[in-house]
């Protein structure tokens, strides 16, 4: 059996149980899982084709590659990817928990996950019987040379952004050793303070694709965290090999989910709505936070704030938890988090307004 790291969130629930005895109920900004509707356009392209019984193909629709390919160009600016090398993922979940096993990688493969990252990348790494390293630069990387390195821009939980410069360092450098730079872009659409940029934007390879993949989700931008719904794109040589392994695995997305990709990828007002809805969300909470004596870091784009009051984030959680919130401390993300947690955007305006009331009253 592969030993995993045990469930975080489940030693939260002690401070939880105090939250909710809250007399005006639990405000729960631990978790970043939407909490507005589904747009209807989406709803109702997933609808529109469930009455068909035969199994989807795992390449996905040529009009779902194609939405997501104009999507890129459109949102972000990303010229140059082709439709044949979009291949869609049940959420992006699974596949940075498959990645490095997909791509072949196993003992005696270096992997490279931010210092303080989203936890799934670590179980990729686990799961393929490969070696990770913690490392936001190459210098510290010394004379190693890994097989593949992840990007996290913007982050999860620091809502830090890498800039064109780094990218590009970061993919020179790479592409001149034969390394494999994954970047995942699920909070891409959601940029405050700064524009977040693809590591498919021809501003950062220069037209040069080999060995550089981006991760997509459709969770976040479209709130589409129930569907199940993201893809992967970039050097088609590597997508190539991912969709044939992929076919072999069973790893397809249902028909309905193709569907309502397409819907998503193309509603560009919905997701200008549900990233004002985070834009307002963000200022109260911001504020609130900043006037009770936390310092914000980071932070300038995505659905977190990553806070701090310079002590422990577990005093910190408690300290929350008796005025009724929940967040997540640093710590679930990496040792270097631990000053740190993680407050998330995704609770109604209501819930939203009272997290502030009790931070500041
Ligand atoms: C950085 C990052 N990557 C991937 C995911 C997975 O998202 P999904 O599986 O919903 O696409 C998340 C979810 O929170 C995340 O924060």
């Amino acid at each position: 059996m592969i030993s995993l790291p045990d469930f975080p969130w489940d030693s939260l629930a002690e401070y939880k149980a105090t939250a909710s005895a809250h007399p005006g109920g639990l405000v729960d900004l631990s978790v970043g899982t939407p909490v507005d509707p589904v747009p209807r356009s989406i709803q109702d392209a997933l609808a529109s084709v469930s009455e068909i019984p035969g199994y989807p193909t795992t390449h996905g629709t040529p009009a779902l590659r194609e939405a997501a390919v104009e999507a890129l160009r459109r949102r972000h600016g990303i010229e140059g990817v082709s439709a044949d090398a979009v291949l869609p993922t049940i959420g992006s979940k699974e596949l940075v928990a498959w990645l490095p096993r997909l791509l072949g990688f196993g003992q005696g493969d270096l992997v490279v996950i931010p210092e303080v990252a989203y936890p799934t990348y670590e179980v990729g790494v686990l799961l393929a019987g490969a070696s990770l390293l913690r490392a936001d630069s190459l210098v510290a990387l010394g004379p190693q040379k890994p097989a593949m390195i992840w990007l996290n821009s913007p982050s999860n939980p620091t809502g830090r952004v890498l800039g064109v410069e780094h990218l590009r360092k970061v993919v020179s450098w790479a592409q001149e050793r034969g390394v494999i730079v994954v970047s995942d872009e699920c909070y891409l659409s959601l940029g405050w303070e700064s524009e977040p940029v693809s590591l498919l934007h021809p501003s950062v390879h220069g037209g040069r694709l080999d060995g550089l993949l981006a991760v997509h989700s459709l969770s976040k931008s479209a709130n589409l965290a129930s569907y199940r719904a993201g893809f992967v794109t970039g050097d088609p040589a590597l997508v190539a090999r991912l969709l044939e392994v992929r076919k072999h695995a069973g790893m397809i997305v249902p028909r309905p989910v193709q569907e309502a990709m397409v819907a998503a990828l193309t509603d560009d007002a919905a997701l200008t709505e549900q990233r004002g809805r985070y834009e307002r969300r963000r200022v109260v909470l911001r504020k609130a936070l900043q006037d009770s004596g936390f310092r914000v870091d980071h932070s300038e784009a995505g659905l977190y704030l990553w806070s701090t009051r310079d002590e422990d984030a577990w005093k910190t959680i408690s300290w929350l938890a008796e005025r009724g919130i929940i967040a997540a401390p640093g710590t679930f993300y990496g040792p270097t988090g631990r000053d740190h947690v993680r407050i998330a955007l995704t609770a109604t305006d209501e819930r939203i307004a009272a997290a502030a009331e009790r931070l500041t009253s």
